[in-house]
């Protein structure tokens, strides 16, 4: 969503904070704007559209020459997609102005309360309500004014201020929207996301909440905001340029589809102790016995994430036979939940920031429950909040349609199913076979991009359908429901993904002459009823694409096209099932001529309701 980028030092900061804001493109934004202090007076310039646009308009306008200053990314949410609402907000009494991620809940009281004060509002944003309050607070220390407004703000933010009255100072503060100072030589570039920082360096510190960071050329003082010292642990960031760029691939999407088996070998990394028959997991650290006593597993998260949860479900259930469930984060936080003595609740969730799984998590604790993540940010706000949890190590992803943080997730669900089906009632022997298996994943899915060519001439054939169906059974209806979510994003293709025994309650009707359905129909449990379903489908003149296994040549006398992927067990199948899909969904937006990587209104990470 919405993206920070501040920069203080010696160098000259407008290219460091293009270039920063170029790297948070692919959180989905709209508009964008920076400020600058030059020679101590504000310069300030905004743009509907991509950051090369503002870029431009910094061209045109000439003279952001100085050391200082803020930019920001913006993803509507209070007002709509116009120059007058896009960051930064200014207050002209002080020269001030503001960068915001997040929502400020009382902004309507808080705006009357201004407006009676005689401050006039430009924009419709909560954004400009921050900028206004600061400067009514404002008696010559920009600190304490933050802070003072801050202690009246109800709701998330992160928040980047710089003041005509104090030209060499930045203060940031965060509740609950993610940010970090990275700490150079000399130099300062805070942002909401390590990639805008770590080109520069990689020390930084992430802000806790309601931290306010009052940065100067002789150094920061963090304090929270009651004006307590706050001492923030500067450490390694965890990621490298390299991973953060687009290298040989066109699109960020396919990097990381390709990337996958590495990441799931990172992912496993020092994780599967086959001498042993155990699994180490060390984020789970002294909660193991307090896991392993579970009566029930509650599983949360929104989108991708939920799909993999919902897998997640099916292997507690299924290897660790403890009962499980799965839950939007959004419902479960409203929902008034009855969590029982004994439930662990485990947060999904790539970014760690997403807004309903972080409220879900608070909720599930505040009732009591062991609060686990499977995580892909380190140190997010998820990370954070959590007792213990595993993380996905598959590096960051980039891409707004995610691939190989959904693999990650299943993987580390399938790793926490274990290390706990391992204490309740796996023997050492069973669990080392099971782990072969794993290790065993990623060359498979070597096997499956290699017929990435093959998968884009099938995918051809169908890109002029509007609607397609998803359908499989067990383990694969998620997948199922990962596969019509991927194809929906990035094509806008219109898809459903159903477990494949619902079709005949309804959807059935919409089959019609030609219309795709894509079965997962590799060889499980319910193998002969997914071939069932397909003939339904073939009969009402539906065009039959199906994932089958290696060697099964019989399906193919009932489908169109056929994918063939490697033989594997069915709790791992997603993995790999997986795979095709995600090709599929690519190269379906290629054909349409979409910008696979900046898909229409969407955003990388949801941080609001
Ligand atoms: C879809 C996608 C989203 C996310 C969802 C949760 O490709 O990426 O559906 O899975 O917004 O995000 P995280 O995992 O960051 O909590």
């Amino acid at each position: 969503m919405c993206g920070i980028v501040g920069y203080l030092g010696h160098r000259k900061s407008k290219s460091i904070l293009i270039e920063g804001l170029k790297r948070l493109e692919y959180r989905g934004y709209d508009s964008a704007g920076l400020a600058m202090l030059v020679n101590g007076k504000l310069k300030l310039a905004r743009s509907v559209g991509r950051v090369a646009m503002l870029e431009e308009r910094l061209e045109q306008e000439g003279g952001f020459d100085g050391t200082i200053g803020v930019c920001h990314t913006r993803w509507a949410t209070h007002g709509g997609v116009t120059e007058l609402n896009a960051h930064p907000h200014k207050d002209d009494r002080h020269g001030l102005v503001v960068v915001h991620n997040g929502i400020i809940e009382n902004y309507a009281a808080l705006k009357t309360y201004l407006q009676e004060k005689g401050h006039v509002f430009t924009s419709e944003t909560d954004t400009e309500v921050i900028s206004m309050l600061i400067s009514e607070l404002y008696e010559g220390d920009l600190e304490k004014a933050v802070q003072a407004a801050l202690r009246e703000v109800t709701g998330a933010y992160a928040i980047c201020v710089m003041c005509e009255k104090e030209p060499d100072t930045l203060v940031v503060a965060r509740k609950g929207s993610p940010l970090l100072v990275g700490v150079g030589n000399g130099e300062y570039v805070v942002a909401s996301d390590a990639a805008a920082i770590i080109a520069h360096t990689s020390q930084a510190f992430m802000l806790d909440d309601y931290n306010v960071v009052k940065i100067t050329p002789s150094g920061f003082h963090t304090t929270d905001i009651h004006n307590t010292v706050v001492t923030p642990k500067i450490s390694q960031l965890e990621i490298d340029l390299e991973q953060i760029e687009l290298g040989e691939y066109s699109h960020f999407m396919l990097k990381e589809i390709f990337e996958q088996p590495k990441a799931l070998r990172a992912c496993m990394s020092g994780r599967l102790d086959t001498r042993e028959g155990r699994v180490v997991l060390g984020g789970i650290g002294s909660f193991g016995k307090e896991m392993t006593k579970a009566k029930r597993v509650v599983f949360t998260a929104q989108g991708t994430a939920l799909h993999a949860a919902m897998i997640g479900r099916y292997f507690f259930e299924d290897v660790a036979k403890v009962p499980s469930t799965w839950e939007y984060a959004s419902e479960f936080r409203y929902r008034n939940p009855i969590v029982e003595e004994n439930t662990v609740v485990v947060a999904v969730s790539q970014s760690g920031e997403t807004a309903d799984t972080l409220a879900a998590l608070h909720e599930a604790k505040e009732r009591g429950a062991l609060a686990l993540g499977v995580v892909n940010v380190v140190g997010s706000s998820i990370a954070r909040t959590t007792d213990a949890g595993v993380y996905l190590r598959v590096g960051p992803e980039i891409g707004v349609a995610s691939t190989k943080a959904f693999v990650g997730q299943v993987c580390a669900l399938a790793q926490l199913g274990l290390f706990m089906a391992r204490r309740r009632l796996m023997s050492a022997y069973d669990c080392t076979k099971f782990m072969q298996h794993m290790e065993a994943l990623p060359e498979k899915i070597e096997t499956i991009l290699g017929q990435a060519d093959r998968i884009k001439k099938i995918t051809e054939r169908y890109i002029e359908r509007e609607n397609w169906l998803f359908l499989g059974r067990g383990y694969n209806y998620p997948t199922a429901l990962e596969g019509a979510l991927k194809l929906k994003e990035i094509s806008y293709i219109h898809a459903e993904g159903m477990p494949a025994a619902e079709m005949k309650h309804g959807p059935i009707a919409l089959i019609n002459e030609g219309l795709p359905a894509v079965f997962i129909a590799n060889r499980g449990k319910q193998y002969e009823k997914v071939m069932s379903n397909i003939q339904e489908v073939r009969s009402r003149g539906g065009h039959v694409i199906a994932v089958a296994t290696e060697g099964d040549q019989h399906i193919k006398n009932y489908c169109h096209d056929v994918i063939y992927i490697p033989d594997v067990i069915e709790p791992l199948s997603p993995m790999l099932t997986v795979i095709p899909l995600q090709l599929m969904a690519y190269y379906a937006a290629v054909a349409r001529g979409h910008d696979v990587d900046k898909p229409r209104n969407l955003a990388k990470s949801v941080t609001v309701e």
